[in-house]
């Protein structure tokens, strides 16, 4: 999911889309491309909009850097949210099971056997952070581990599970997004559709034990750039 206008990182998405702007040595929407395709997900659809939008393929074009045949691509008309974007996969998707990985979430970690063991519902992942308050965050039930519902950016969070911008869905998503209504901000919220599989009990959980990170304010940028620079070093040493 790669729409949105980036807002919050203008002036620098004055002239392109937030997700192809550099993280270090790569475009940020690398980074997302490579996690699917590591899990072994070859059939991948890219969702942006935006004025921005052709400048995806100049970049992406087929999927050559990461071994594709081809890419797919669909357009987002106006910021309608995430559960918006996700509606242009529909046809795409058909009946199938879909993993979502949102264009400017970075993840170091092996997702395979997260996704292979998906069996129904909804499956979400989660990392436990210091600052949840800027994410949707998970609500456990008083007794176990069970899920009461997740919350989007709450003022006081009730846990420090931070729901990732990845997500897997069985192909009833598509129906519980006609069913949604946008929110204050205005937005199709992705979170809306996780609460209704909570509610259906159809939900399971994934906590990411490596690195995590979104890259969508400037400070989050520029510490995914800083960690890239550290575990990468592809460069030499700048005198
Ligand atoms: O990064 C994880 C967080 O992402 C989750 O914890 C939140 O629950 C989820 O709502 C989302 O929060 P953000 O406020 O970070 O979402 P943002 O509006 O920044 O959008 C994230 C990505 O989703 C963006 O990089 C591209 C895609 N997107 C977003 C919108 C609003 C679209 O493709 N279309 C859109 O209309």
């Amino acid at each position: 999911m790669a729409g949105g206008l980036g807002t919050r990182l203008r002036p620098l998405t004055y002239a392109t889309n937030k997700h192809l702007l550099p993280v270090y040595n790569k475009p940020m929407v690398y980074h997302p491309i490579e996690t699917l395709v590591n899990a072994g997900i070859t059939d991948i659809l890219i969702v942006t909009g935006g004025p921005h939008a052709g400048d995806f393929i100049k970049v992406l074009r087929n999927g050559e850097d990461f071994g594709l045949s081809n890419l797919n691509y669909a357009y987002q008309e106006g910021e309608g949210g995430i559960a918006d974007a996700l509606a242009q996969a529909e046809t795409f998707v058909g009946g199938d099971n879909c993993t979502v990985i949102l264009g400017d979430n970075l993840i170091f970690e092996d997702l395979t056997p997260a996704i292979s063991s998906f069996k129904s519902g909804a499956k979400i992942f989660t990392k436990t952070v210091p600052d949840p308050e800027r994410f949707g965050v998970v609500e456990y039930e008083p007794v176990g581990d069970g899920i009461s519902r997740i919350v989007e950016k709450p003022e006081i969070p009730p846990s420090s599970d931070a729901v990732t911008g990845v997500y897997i869905y069985d192909s009833t998503v598509f129906d519980k997004v006609r069913t949604l209504s946008p929110s204050e901000r205005g937005e199709l919220e992705i979170t809306d559709i996780n609460n209704f599989y909570v509610e259906d009990g159809d939900i399971s959980v994934y906590k990411i034990q490596g690195t995590w990170m979104d890259c969508g304010t400037f400070d989050s940028l520029a510490k995914a750039t800083e960690v890239m620079y550290n575990d990468t070093h592809v460069f030499e040493e700048v005198v």
